[in-house]
């Protein structure tokens, strides 16, 4: 899997110095609150996991999936709900956690779907930011770092549902777009 990434963007280290960040900043910002945190599925998995050890106050957890349609116009009906939260955000402070930002489409729409859904407050937590991305206006209050309008993988994300359990942010030799597919 290694032999599949031609350079190294975020180290590890690099990774866990911007979750202590960014969980020192929430449970400031959070000081006397419960948020629930909610985590999109899957490519918030180790990022959620290692941001919510430095989050030093109560919160709790839950998770969607939501699939999104790109280049079409940003409706609700664009974003498809596959797994929905098991509570309810009413009235709730809400931090949603996040891979990557892009268009920011996806965000957008489940921020709007939330506070339809009656939550008090709702921010974004995300690893990784691609400004360059952008095709709406939206800002992550809560961001790892930015990374250049290069596809990337690791820590989450994913290509072809591979390299998710990669430690570190890269980017993949094109050879392996070229191919299709991924060595084991
Ligand atoms: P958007 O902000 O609605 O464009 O969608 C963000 C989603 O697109 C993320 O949750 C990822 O699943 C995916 N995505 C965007 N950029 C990348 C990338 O560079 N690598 C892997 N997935 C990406
Ligand atoms: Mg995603």
């Amino acid at each position: 899997m290694k032999n599949d990434i031609l350079k190294v963007l975020v180290s590890e280290e690099e990774i866990k110095a911007m979750c202590k960040r960014l969980g020192e900043e929430i449970s400031r910002d959070y000081e006397g609150k419960t948020p629930l945190v909610v985590g999109l599925l899957k490519g918030c998995v180790p990022f959620m996991a290692e941001l919510t050890k430095y989050i030093t106050i109560k919160i709790e957890m839950d998770f969607m999936v939501a699939s999104s349609y790109h280049g079409t116009i940003n409706t609700i009906g664009d974003v498809k709900i596959k797994k929905d939260l098991d509570s309810s955000v009413s009235g709730r402070d809400v931090i949603i956690v996040e891979d990557i930002v892009d268009t920011g489409n996806t965000l957008s729409t489940i921020c709007e779907l939330l506070k339809i859904r009656g939550a008090k407050s709702i921010e974004v937590a995300t690893l990784l930011d691609k400004p360059e991305g952008r095709v709406i206006d939206f800002n992550p209050k809560y961001v790892g770092t930015l990374v250049p309008k290069e596809f990337v993988v690791g820590f989450g994300l994913d290509y072809n549902e591979y390299y998710r359990n990669l430690p570190y942010i890269g980017v993949l030799k094109p050879e392996i777009y070229e191919r299709g597919d991924v060595d084991e």
